[in-house]
């Protein structure tokens, strides 16, 4: 059985976490693919970094491009983040003929739609499970479990780093600063953690899940954005005196070809469910018209759970290539749905 090939960009915390599974699940990967999975390339920036993972160092390179080119690798995993270089990668190894896989929501949802047209052109995957809420597989969900469906509204937590924040700040009396510290070392922060903060990432997020649920071209700047960073302990402890958690809440709607979408803190009721969503879990909730409430929960960010949707896209993407077809993207482009005026 020849092995499928990949090339993997960033070997950080998720870089690691794909490693790790790829390698630990050797077998009860290639038994569901029918062939070895080898990652054959990694690009890091700083190749003499100390990494709590053993890689063979003849793999590793701190040019890009030597992975994109590299004519023997059939996939590429982009783990490393950033818009600009990181576009060009891609469109790059899709002109090349490669299989995509990315956990990169600030790319997609800025450049999604040029990136999916390209794939398409090529007769390439592209899968990005990861670049919403880590280990949920939402993305799959909406695209194929929702398709039978018109989704009204789509509403959840969708960042780790400010759940887990403002967790803390409820919980343990922590400070916004000493908490934001602890998600960084755990892994869970965006490299400049502002956009996680500043509701950023969130919205990025909200972004992608409107595209897909509304099946409509939401752009980023649609998402009114308000972010924690002006949440003080003392928001928190009123919010809960009056019975009521403080969590960063991403809601979007859509009505009669209108939709609406927006990211910012929200004081819910303490017995709902989300409220009890609590440190780096998100939760998201996606309301059609037959299917009525559904509920979606898991841990939207850290090395394993992200590396399992990863490695989950790369199992599918492997079975298509195998098939020699592609899936999880729009055959017909999306109808153009208008923005809801605050007005109405
Ligand atoms: P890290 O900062 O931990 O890792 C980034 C990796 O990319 C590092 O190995 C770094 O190299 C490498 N890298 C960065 N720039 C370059 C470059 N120009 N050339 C070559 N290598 C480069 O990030 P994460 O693993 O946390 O996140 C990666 C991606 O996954 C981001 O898009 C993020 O938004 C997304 N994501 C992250 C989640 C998480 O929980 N952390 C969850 C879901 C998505 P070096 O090691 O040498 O510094
Ligand atoms: N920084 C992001 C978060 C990573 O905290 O949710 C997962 O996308």
């Amino acid at each position: 059985m020849k092995p499928v090939k990949v090339g993997l960009l960033g070997l950080g915390t998720v870089g690691t976490g794909v490693v790790r599974i790829v390698e630990g699940n050797q077998e009860h990967l290639s038994s569901q693919v029918g062939s070895p999975i080898i990652i054959e390339r990694i690009a890091v920036k700083n190749s003499e970094k100390a990494r709590d993972i053993d890689v063979d160092a003849s793999k590793i390179t701190t040019d890009p491009w030597e992975v994109i080119r590299d004519p023997e690798i059939d996939v590429i995993v982009e783990v490393m983040g950033g818009i600009n270089g990181t576009k060009e990668y891609i469109l790059e190894a899709l002109d090349r003929g490669k299989h995509i896989i990315t956990a990169n929501k600030d790319l997609m949802a800025l450049y999604g739609s040029e990136i999916l047209a390209k794939a398409q052109e090529k007769q390439c995957d592209v899968f990005y499970e990861a670049s919403v809420a880590g280990g949920i597989p939402i993305i799959r969900t909406l695209i194929e479990g929702f398709s039978s469906d018109r989704i009204t509204k789509i509403m959840g937590i969708v960042n780790g780093t400010t759940n887990y924040i403002l967790t803390k700040m409820s919980q343990e009396g922590a400070t916004y600063s000493d908490a934001l510290k602890e998600a960084q070392d755990l892994g869970y922060a965006e490299s400049d953690p502002t956009s996680d903060v500043e509701g950023l990432d969130a919205a990025r997020k909200m972004t992608i899940l409107g595209t897909l649920g509304f099946r409509t071209n939401v752009e980023l700047q649609d998402v009114t954005v308000k972010g924690i960073s002006g949440v003080s302990k003392e928001d928190i402890a009123f919010a809960k005196r009056l019975g009521y958690e403080m969590k960063l809440l991403g809601i979007a709607e859509c009505k009669d070809e209108e939709f609406n979408i927006s990211v910012q803190p929200t004081m819910i009721r303490s017995g709902h469910p989300i409220a009890s969503v609590n440190g780096v879990f998100n939760a998201v909730y996606v309301y059609g018209e037959a299917v009525g409430e559904t509920m979606f929960y898991g841990a939207g960010a850290g090395a394993m759970p992200t590396a399992t949707s990863i490695v989950a896209d790369l199992v599918a993407v492997i079975k298509n290539l195998k098939l020699g077809v592609n899936g999880l993207k729009q055959i017909i482009p999306y109808k153009t749905k208008k923005i809801k005026s605050d007005e109405n």
